[in-house]
């Protein structure tokens, strides 16, 4: 069992957290810590968490935390990183790992030179469709893979945009980009299991413009896989769509099509064999999620600390991940198509 400290208690740890951390086996949420006092007392009381801090240095301090769970907007993940490694505590961040790869950087050095374990927070990869979507590709049911996209798009409401500055600032890792397209760059390293090599990218502001918004409402971001393999993003916050319908990955491989809704739970298989296309030969599958991705990560975290094994995300996939949407807005900036690792100039 592993004493967990939270720092940040916002909209992710309640919505998605508290709830995982509480059923996940070997966890046990000792700490957390907020500089919103009320914020902090309401969830003291709400979730009866032992013990809370409104300074992340006390909370550091606590000798019986042995994970820092990092929940804070993507700008301020490093410098807590670093203390929380340096203070020997393992360190569970939240995606992307940072907002520059440099800051990526420095996270995984300082837990690799304190010898702390690192794992980001792509628990999306744990999803039952994603997890079944791998599953697939790897028994080769599809066949060789040649083309993947990853599509997640929808509204945002302008006051709801602008109630988080971190939301709508570039500096501060704002956009559908890095807010949520970070997750589909991870979808497909993750899927593929190959490297990116390049990306072209085009994006704008088409709809969310003035009163201080300085980041992208729509992306479109063409990769290129090692492997032969071409990969396709496009994330928005200004897409009027219908519940989930703005959320689908689609893998082709040269035996069949995979199309699903992962959050919803619906795949497509069409697999037609040497025939032409006919009706009935697509077959259906659903894969109701369980709504148990963050209590896996975390469950596997815990293991791969009292194993000493290689962490569920490690720091250097969520740098990739990062690594791919910085690629993306390099290359949307300077209308060229960007080779990975990114250099310098690009943000590398
Ligand atoms: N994994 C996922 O699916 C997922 C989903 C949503 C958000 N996220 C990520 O989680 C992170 C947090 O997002 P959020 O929506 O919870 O943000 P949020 O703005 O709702 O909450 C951040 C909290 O951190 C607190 N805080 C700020 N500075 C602090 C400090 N120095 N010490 C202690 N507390 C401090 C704020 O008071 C606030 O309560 C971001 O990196 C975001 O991208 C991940």
């Amino acid at each position: 069992m592993l004493n967990y400290g939270v720092i940040g208690c916002g909209a992710v740890f309640e919505v998605f957290q508290v709830n995982a951390l509480a059923q996940a086996s070997g966890v046990k949420l000792l700490a957390v810590c907020d500089i919103n006092q009320d914020r902090l007392s309401a969830i003291q009381k709400k979730y009866q968490v032992p013990r809370t801090y409104t300074d992340y240095h006390a909370l550091l301090q606590d000798k019986d935390i042995e994970v820092v769970m990092i929940n804070l907007p993507q700008h301020l993940h490093r410098e807590i990183a670093l203390k929380s490694a340096q203070a020997g505590k393992h360190v569970y961040v939240e995606k992307p790992i940072a907002t520059t790869l440099k800051d990526a950087r420095d996270i995984i050095e300082s837990c690799r030179e304190n010898g702390v374990k690192l794992c980001v927070g792509h628990q999306r990869r744990f999803i039952t469709t994603e997890l079944k979507a791998k599953e697939m590709i790897e028994a080769g049911e599809l066949g060789k893979i040649f083309k993947v996209r990853a599509v997640a798009c929808w509204f945002e409401a302008r006051k709801s945009l602008l109630s988080k500055d971190w939301w709508y600032k570039k500096e501060c890792g704002g956009g559908p980009l890095m807010r949520w397209g970070v997750h589909k760059t991870d979808t497909l390293h993750f899927l593929l299991g190959k490297k990116p090599l390049r990306v072209y990218a085009e994006m704008g502001q088409f709809v969310h413009q003035g009163g201080g918004v300085t980041v992208e409402d729509n992306l479109l971001a063409l990769y290129r896989f090692e492997g032969d393999i071409i990969g396709e993003l496009e994330v928005s916050n200004s897409q009027h769509e219908w519940k989930f319908g703005g959320e689908y990955i689609e893998i082709f491989g040269d035996k069949g099509t995979l199309r699903y809704w992962p959050s919803e739970g619906i795949m497509r298989i069409y697999i037609p064999g040497n025939k032409d296309p006919l009706p009935g030969c697509e077959e259906t599958i659903e894969i109701i999620p369980d709504g148990k991705e963050m209590i896996r990560i975390h469950e596997s975290f815990v293991k791969s600390i009292e194993k000493n094994t290689s962490p569920p995300v490690t720091g250097e996939e969520g740098y990739v991940a990062l690594e791919m949407a910085l690629g993306a807005y390099y290359s949307a900036e300077t209308g060229k198509a960007v080779r990975f690792p990114l250099t310098n100039e690009a943000g590398g």
